[in-house]
Formats: structure tokens, C-alpha cells, sequence
């Protein structure tokens, strides 16, 4: 292999984008499946987006890319056309030239789903699901989840007109919106998802919700978070007996899903986690 020069260009942008853990994810698959590419964190600020999609267009050997925050909404008129599912859910965290043309996806939601097969062998269908949260990472999951076939959706948003705004937008029956205090809607559920920020290191031992009594054995919590990889979300939630699972498992679905769509090649679900693992 040309390593120091190699065929196939790859990449994620965000600002920032220092902290990401894609490129040693997919700089292994690449490596363990003898491709030729190389995959760079690159920052790009908000009013440089432009330019950088020209520079990916006029260079053949740049494939593609991901986005983080805060470029998954903006670049999408950038872009010659982008996917029903990432026009559903609004938002692109893909980018591939397919035949000349610079196209976006969303492997975001698909990637959640996936996590949640692989590692709990949980498939969400018929299922009542909770999401904490109204935010971007929300609205993926929730896009995923009805697709799945879930057989309802509750909201649980800090700020409710959010979480009534993102109900409009998803503009399905089997959504609901209820407040953090409506423990009965919490207890029913098969599923509860944490997407909110609250437990990330900065704010650590504090819980989305205010009371986590309602938890018992016959659920499963989850937490979008990877880094504390077991929040107080999830600390709660294992000592009533639930099944847990945490952000690593999105990560790595998302990124899975992005490298089939960049390579063509298939890569395991459990190759991504055990790479992000290492990396940590
Ligand atoms: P992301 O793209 O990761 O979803 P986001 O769009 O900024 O990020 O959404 C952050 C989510 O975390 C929102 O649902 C936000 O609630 P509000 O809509 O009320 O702002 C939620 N959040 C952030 N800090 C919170 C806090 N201290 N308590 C409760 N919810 C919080």
C-alpha cells in the first residue's frame, strides 16, 4: 500500500473536530480490508463550508466525507441532491461523489438501530419508545425508529414547543409529547433514549430526569453519550435491573453504514466498536 500517498481520500469535518474518533475507526477498516485511502480529521469553520465542498469536487481522489456539528443542516444546499431519509430527517452526516455527483445522506438513525440489534439483539418494532430530548440527534433516532416500526414515540423535551415542533415535523400519529415528570409514560416503555447533553463529562452524576425510580428490569435505557461511557442515566438504570447501552454503539452503527456507502465493502458493526474501544 502507497501509504503516504494513497489513492482514495476520506474525511470528517465539524468545528471542532479535533476530539473525533472517525478517522482511527475507519483508518483501521481500511487497513484490515487492504484498501488504499486515508481518512483526516479536517476543520472547517461555517464560512469555509463552501469552499471546502469545491476543493472535494475538483479533487478525484477525495471520496468522501462525514459532518459533525455544526455543518449537518448547512451544507445540505451544497450539495447536487441528498437522500428521502436525510431529507426527512433534515439533516446529512454523509457525503459521497456517486457518478460525478457530490450526494448526502443520514447514517445516523440507521446506525442507532443497528447498535441496538447487534448488541441487544433488540429489534424496536411493536415497541413503545421514549426519546429524551428535541434536538438534532433526536429527531435521527426518532426518523429510524418510526421507520422501524415502532408503536409509539413519546417526546421529553427540557423545553416543550421544541418537542412539539419536532412532532409537527415528523407528522406521524404514533407521536406523542409528554412533560419529564410523566413517570406512568416512562414506566411503559420498552425503550428510553437519552439524547440530551445532560451527563456529558462537564456536567457529571447529573440525570436528564428528575426522578428515575420508575426504571425496572424489563426495559432498556440507552444513552447517545459515550464519553463518560456509563452516565448516571445508565448507572441508575443497571441498578434497577435494566438492560443499558451507550453512545459508543451509534458511533460505530453510523460509521459502519457510512463506510459501505463510501467503499462498497462491508464492515462489521463489532470491528467499528472495538476500534473506537482502543481509541478511547
Ligand atoms: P444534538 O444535535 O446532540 O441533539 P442539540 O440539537 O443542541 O444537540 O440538542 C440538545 C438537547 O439537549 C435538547 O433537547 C436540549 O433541550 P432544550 O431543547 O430544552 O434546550 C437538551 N438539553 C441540553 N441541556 C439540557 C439540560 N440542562 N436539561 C435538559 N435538557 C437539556
Amino acid at each position: 500500500m502507497k501509504k503516504n500517498n494513497p489513492k482514495k481520500q476520506f474525511a470528517v469535518i465539524g468545528d471542532p473536530i479535533s476530539h473525533s474518533l472517525s478517522p482511527a475507526m475507519h483508518n483501521a477498516a481500511y487497513l484490515h480490508l487492504n484498501i488504499d485511502a486515508k481518512y483526516s480529521a479536517i476543520h472547517v469553520k461555517t464560512e469555509a463550508l463552501e469552499n471546502f465542498i469545491d476543493t472535494f469536487r475538483a479533487d478525484d481522489r477525495f471520496i468522501g466525507f462525514n459532518i459533525t456539528v455544526p455543518h449537518k443542516e448547512t451544507i445540505i444546499p451544497f450539495l447536487d441532491g441528498i437522500s428521502d431519509e436525510a431529507k426527512h430527517i433534515g439533516a446529512v452526516n454523509t457525503v459521497v461523489k456517486v457518478n460525478g455527483k457530490v450526494l448526502g445522506y443520514n447514517t445516523d438513525g440507521r446506525g442507532y438501530i443497528l447498535s441496538l440489534s447487534e448488541e441487544l439483539g433488540l429489534d424496536v418494532a411493536g415497541k413503545d419508545v421514549v426519546i429524551l430530548g428535541a434536538g438534532g440527534s433526536a429527531r435521527s433516532i426518532a426518523v429510524s425508529i418510526l421507520n422501524a416500526n415502532a408503536a409509539s414515540l413519546i417526546i421529553m423535551n427540557r423545553t416543550q414547543d421544541k418537542a412539539l415542533k419536532l412532532k409537527a415535523e415528523l407528522s406521524d400519529s404514533r407521536v406523542s409529547v409528554k412533560a419529564f415528570t410523566e413517570l406512568d409514560s416512562l414506566r411503559n416503555a420498552a425503550l428510553i433514549i437519552n439524547t440530551t447533553s445532560v451527563g456529558m463529562s462537564a456536567t457529571n452524576n447529573a440525570c436528564p430526569l428528575p426522578d428515575m425510580s420508575w426504571v425496572h428490569s424489563g426495559q432498556v435505557l440507552s444513552d447517545i453519550i459515550y464519553a463518560p461511557l456509563e452516565t448516571y442515566f445508565l448507572k441508575a438504570a443497571k441498578r434497577n435491573g435494566a438492560k443499558t447501552i451507550n453512545g459508543l454503539g451509534m458511533l460505530a452503527g453510523q460509521g459502519a453504514i457510512a463506510f459501505a456507502l463510501f467503499t462498497q465493502a462491508p464492515i462489521s458493526y463489532t470491528f467499528m466498536l472495538n476500534q473506537l474501544k482502543e481509541s478511547l
